[in-house]
């Protein structure tokens, strides 16, 4: 029996306003069963604005809030950035950092990422490292050496004996908000490499969650869950309803 405790993130994108944010949690307290103490942690990772009005909503409650990204510096001039530090003060547990989409529209490097998880993690923040190929890596048989590569550097900052405090998010591009999704035995065979990849490197593989995302809806949650190796879930799309948000947390418990 594996002692990794499943974990269900809700990654809002630029998807709802304040008021928004402050209607879904409502709803979701309400709607969102009991949960054991070693059920499915849940993370709503709306966008900055909505943070604060997020931690406040989920303070007495399990639920964590995640940011979506950050900067490495703890302060400086880089307009438009936020700190690891600001993210803290107003209770954000943790923070999303690699996602595809930032590392494709908005430039993010491996290297700055081997930044932003060292400070991540020195601020109290759990990170969320996405990974993941494109279809053309994948159909060149090249994923696992692309993941072995953005792993490499992406922790390359951190001492290995820390890796297990990370959850690593596989999310293979081409099952982002495309309606695909990886099958069930494609989601368990590359997280299974992953945490060989995460031994290699000195960490300790099978005490970190490794989630899967891209594309997962109440329909097939439960199927790729169920897979031994998937500790949960990373949705973009079917987190912003409560219902279908519920029905994901409920698979995973
Ligand atoms: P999706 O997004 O569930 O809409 O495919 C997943 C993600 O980008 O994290």
């Amino acid at each position: 029996m594996s002692e990794r405790r499943p974990y269900v993130a809700a990654n809002w994108k630029m998807h709802k306003t304040i008021s928004e944010t402050g209607d879904f949690l409502g709803e979701l307290h309400s709607g969102l069963p009991r949960l054991p103490a070693d059920g499915p942690e849940v993370v709503i990772c709306p966008p900055f604005l909505s943070l604060a009005v997020a931690t406040e909503f989920c303070d007495e409650s399990t639920v964590k809030v995640a940011a979506q990204n950050m900067h490495e510096a703890g302060s400086g001039a880089f307009t438009g950035e936020i700190s690891a530090p600001m993210l803290v003060e107003i209770g954000v547990d943790a923070v999303i950092l690699g996602h595809s989409e930032r590392r494709q529209y908005f430039g993010e490097t491996d290297q700055a990422l081997a930044a932003k998880v060292a400070a991540a993690l020195e601020a109290g923040l759990e990170p969320i490292l996405c990974v993941g190929e494109t279809q053309a890596q994948r159909e060149a048989g090249e994923t696992d050496s692309v993941l072995e590569e953005q792993l490499t550097a992406d922790l390359s900052g951190i001492p290995f004996s820390r890796i297990h405090e990370l959850v690593i998010a596989y999310e293979p591009i081409w099952a982002i908000g495309t309606g695909l999704t990886a099958t069930p035995e494609q989601a368990q065979e590359t997280i299974s490499d992953i945490r060989n990849v995460i031994n290699r490197l000195g960490g300790d593989g099978d005490r970190t969650r490794i989630i899967y995302g891209g594309s997962v809806k109440p329909g097939n949650a439960a199927e790729l869950l169920g897979q031994e190796d998937v500790d949960g879930a990373l949705i973009g799309g079917a987190s912003l309803e409560v219902e279908s948000l519920i029905a994901i947390v409920r698979a995973a418990s």
